[in-house]
């Protein structure tokens, strides 16, 4: 339990609105996005500056208490929620919100990392530039989180991870030294790469509290469309046939089934599923002389005549690929809408997408045929969110547990014989890691381990998640 002197001296420090104890103010801090893991904490620590995250880091490594970084709280993996002890102190990123600088030359932005992802979209677009980062949580998830987790999202396949867009990053470490490095370069070769190393590490070697995001071109036109897919079509060589005929114009190719479909309220019932499910494809260009759609509509011909499709519709305004955008982006909720999903975020090699989804199919009916599969995903990136719903009358809880114990091994030992992974693009948190343990090659789990004693000898950042602290420990 936190020394009580330990309180008082964060309360000086950082003031009375800057350390929440009200139960009922703490509640939503201690509780996981998914509703699945319940902590408990002894306060809150809202920080509103830099120096003050130094200092709270500076009396954790005095007294040996662990602190739960959280931007916006929408981990898929209970990645920023405290363990139930209420003895690690939540440090929430919330009152470090600036945009600091928006540079159109530089084409970069500088943020503190609590700043909400839509905020930071918005800033760059008031200067006339883009930052591709769409994420369905976009309104209320924070930079830090998207960093800390290395979010994906529905552009991946032509702007990249979030790993690829983050020039610069100021990190606060374990002992409160802080690391600014909050350059705009594209090229930097002066040794190693340290801040690679807090991108997708979930606050468990440092506290982020700000970084520089690259920015590119409006993409002002999109050319969208959405593809019935035929029984079998060969999502690879789809792909792979898109990309080549709009000259690699594909921002995004996310696979929607018929079953996921479905738990959309208020779709379009012009939108439908074809046999195979459906593929939405855009395609976008900043320049305003690049006739993209009438480029989407050749390359979607190629596809019909393939026998791929069974009916093309490429929107004609922009209300339709709204639409279209809203049915995908809403199967989130359709699903918990229904009574909820276990999810599996899978990626195997892009020419293996299909496979999966047989393979998959084969060991979900050989456990259970009445099991009830929502498959959909950036089928682009080779990202498949191949999720089980929770059957009507079941408990959600016992559910998840039971389907993560007795069916996702089964899932994962596919994904992994395909030569791919268990976590895609929601992180390993604190659900994932007996997964990272029992499935990451030893030689690198060993550099992990090292990598978390060396930055956090004493397991004070975000104990629990990823790594486990005392694996990681270098002895004092
Ligand atoms: C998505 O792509 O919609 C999310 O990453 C998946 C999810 O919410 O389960
Ligand atoms: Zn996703």
């Amino acid at each position: 339990m936190p020394d009580t002197a330990m309180l008082q001296r964060l309360r000086d420090t950082l003031g009375e609105a800057g350390v929440l104890t009200d139960p009922e103010r703490l509640a939503p801090y201690l509780v996981d996005h998914r509703d699945l893991v319940r902590g408990k904490a002894p306060a809150v620590l809202r920080p509103s500056s830099v120096a003050q995250v130094q200092a709270i880091m500076r009396l954790a490594a005095e007294y040996r208490v662990g602190i739960v970084p959280q931007a916006g709280n929408t981990s898929y993996c209970a990645g920023a929620t405290p363990d139930a002890s209420g003895g690690q102190f939540v440090l929430s990123l919330e009152r470090l919100d600036k945009v600091r600088e928006v540079d159109p030359l530089d084409a970069a932005i500088s943020v503190d990392s609590g700043v909400i992802l839509q905020r930071a979209q918005e800033a760059a677009a008031a200067a006339g530039l883009y930052l591709p980062l769409s994420l369905g949580s976009e309104g209320s998830c924070r930079i830090g989180g998207v960093i800390g987790t290395n979010a994906g999202g529905l552009s991946v396949l032509r702007y990249g991870m979030t790993r690829d867009l983050v020039l610069g990053l100021e990190v606060v470490l374990a002992d409160g030294t802080l690391v600014s490095d909050m350059k705009k370069l594209r090229k930097n070769n002066t040794g190693y790469d340290i801040r690679q190393n807090f991108i997708g590490a979930e606050g468990t070697l440092g506290v982020v509290t700000g970084a520089v995001l690259k920015l590119i071109p409006v993409p002002l036109r999109r050319a969208t469309a959405w593809v019935e897919l035929a029984a079998g079509a060969p999502l690879p060589e789809m792909l792979a046939l898109v990309r080549r005929e709009s000259s690699d114009l594909v921002s995004s190719f996310e696979f929607i089934t018929a079953r996921s479909l479905a738990l959309v309220a208020g779709a379009d019932g012009r939108l439908k599923s074809g046999s195979g499910g459906v593929i939405l494809v855009e395609l976008s260009s900043s320049s305003q002389h690049l006739p993209i759609e009438e480029l989407l509509e050749g390359v979607m011909g190629e596809v019909v005549e393939a026998g791929w499709a069974e009916d093309v519709i490429i929107a004609q305004t922009e209300a339709q690929r709204a639409d279209m955008w809203r049915i995908r982006e809403t199967i989130p909720e359709g699903e918990k809408h229904f009574g909820g999903s276990v999810k599996h975020d899978i990626s195997v090699p892009l020419g293996r997408t299909v496979d999966f989804l047989a393979a998959g199919g084969a060991a979900v009916a050989a456990y259970d045929p009445a099991l009830e599969l929502s498959v959909y995903g950036h089928v682009g990136d080779g990202n498949l969110h191949y999720n089980v719903l929770v059957p009507p009358g079941e408990d959600r809880l016992a559910f998840t547990d039971r389907i993560g114990r007795e069916l996702a091994p089964a899932l994962y030992d596919i994904a992994i014989g395909m030569g791919g992974t268990f976590s895609a693009e929601h992180g390993v948190g604190r659900l994932k890691r007996g997964l990272l343990q029992h499935y990451a090659d030893p030689g690198r789990y060993r550099v992990l381990r090292g990598i978390k004693g060396l930055f956090d000898p004493h397991g004070v950042m975000n104990p629990g998640a990823m790594v486990d602290p005392a694996e990681g420990l270098i002895a004092d």
